[in-house]
């Protein structure tokens, strides 16, 4: 599977639930996560991602994202758009350290 890691936070560009042809992604506030029963490891969504959240978990040090993954992908909803769910300051965000001690919520 893939998994969203914590790049995305407070920047949630959207890009990665367009081109996802099995719609597994799922919103929190801050960030998406995928569902990892779900995803068909077809990876086109990695490329995709301006922050470069997007991980094969087969990469070292991802178990916490697996983990976190597959917690919030049974609590959050399910999303296939991309609308205007970016937050004006992404940028701001994008490639910054430590985020989810920062803002995950
Ligand atoms: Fe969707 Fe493919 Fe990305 Fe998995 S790897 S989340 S199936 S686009
Ligand atoms: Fe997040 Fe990248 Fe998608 S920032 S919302 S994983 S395009």
């Amino acid at each position: 599977t893939y998994v969203v890691t914590d790049a995305c936070i407070r920047c949630k560009y959207m890009d990665c639930v367009e081109v996802c042809p099995v719609d597994c992604f799922y919103e929190g506030e801050n960030m998406l996560v995928i569902n990892p029963s779900e995803c068909i490891d077809c990876g086109v969504c990695e490329p995709e991602c301006p922050a470069e959240a997007i991980l094969p978990d087969t990469e070292n040090g991802l178990e916490q994202w697996l983990e976190l993954n597959t917690t919030f992908s049974a609590q959050w909803p399910n999303v296939t758009r991309k609308l205007d769910q970016t937050p004006p300051d992404a940028d701001e965000h994008k490639g910054e350290d430590g985020k989810y001690d920062k803002y995950f919520s």
